[in-house]
């Protein structure tokens, strides 16, 4: 799907972005242009950025869990 219009960015780039460390919409902006130019994209962008930080902390939590129960 077709994110920022204006720089033809989808969210699947700005999902990389994100776990590539892009925390807010001007960091994921360096980082492939998404947000740069009208930024009517940016909500769309937010709403990712929370998403996929909300899916980490989650997989983190599953991690641990993970890895608690491998040194018990
Ligand atoms: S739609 Fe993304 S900057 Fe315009």
């Amino acid at each position: 799907m077709l994110v920022c219009h204006c720089n033809g960015v989808s969210d699947k780039t700005v999902r990389r972005a994100v776990r590539e460390g892009a925390q807010s919409v001007s960091e994921v902006g360096r980082a492939c242009g998404a947000g740069t130019c009208c930024q009517g994209c940016g909500p769309t962008i937010s709403r990712i950025i929370r998403h996929e930080s909300h899916r980490q902390a989650k997989t983190s939590v599953t991690n641990s869990d993970a890895s608690a129960s491998t040194t018990s």
